[in-house]
């Protein structure tokens, strides 16, 4: 994984106050997050030096706030440079999200390291982004009718399941 790729498309939150011998707390994601797929969070605490740092990553509801979605906790060493890439998964349920396709929905993601909490809003999308559909024919010719159907029946089905 390309880190530096990644974080020219990600948000990038730091700690506010800084200074030069306060260690840089770094919290990077994407700016739009798929339900139900894994996507990449990358923690670091930069100019840093002492004992481990624990992180816990978390995904909480937006706007309330008030439960915990997934979360992860990962631990910064001198080994791995206090950085780690990561990878969460937000399930896809509906006591989190509402089923309205047309209804922009957000998260809260948060990364608590021992003396400072980073937090950005992040939209979710639910679309799982690997469905498409290509075929070497027309879909509609009579003969081959059914295998289409049934392709797109397996493409209904899957979509079904991300937004019920
Ligand atoms: C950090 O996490 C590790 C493994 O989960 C645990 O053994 C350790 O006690 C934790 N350290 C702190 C400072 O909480």
């Amino acid at each position: 994984m390309d880190v530096k790729l990644l974080c020219l498309t990600v948000v990038l939150l730091s700690s506010p106050l800084l200074t030069l011998c306060d260690p840089l707390f770094v919290l990077s994601a994407p700016n739009l997050l798929r339900v139900g797929s894994s996507e990449n969070v990358f923690v670091e605490a930069q100019d840093y030096s002492g004992g481990n740092l624990n992180v816990t990553v978390s995904v909480k509801n937006f706007p309330k706030k008030d439960m915990e979605i997934t979360d992860k906790t990962v631990t910064l060493t001198a080994e791995n440079n206090y950085q780690i890439l990561t990878d969460i998964k937000i399930p896809d349920d509906q006591d989190f999200f509402s089923d309205d396709p047309l209804e922009k929905q957000y998260v809260y993601l948060q990364a608590q390291f021992p003396s400072h909490t980073l937090e950005k809003v992040i939209m979710v999308s639910f679309q799982s982004g690997y469905i498409f559909v290509q075929t070497d024919k027309p879909i509609y010719t009579p003969a081959s009718t059914g295998r289409y159907e049934y392709v797109l029946s397996k493409v209904h089905n899957v979509i079904s399941v991300n937004f019920d």
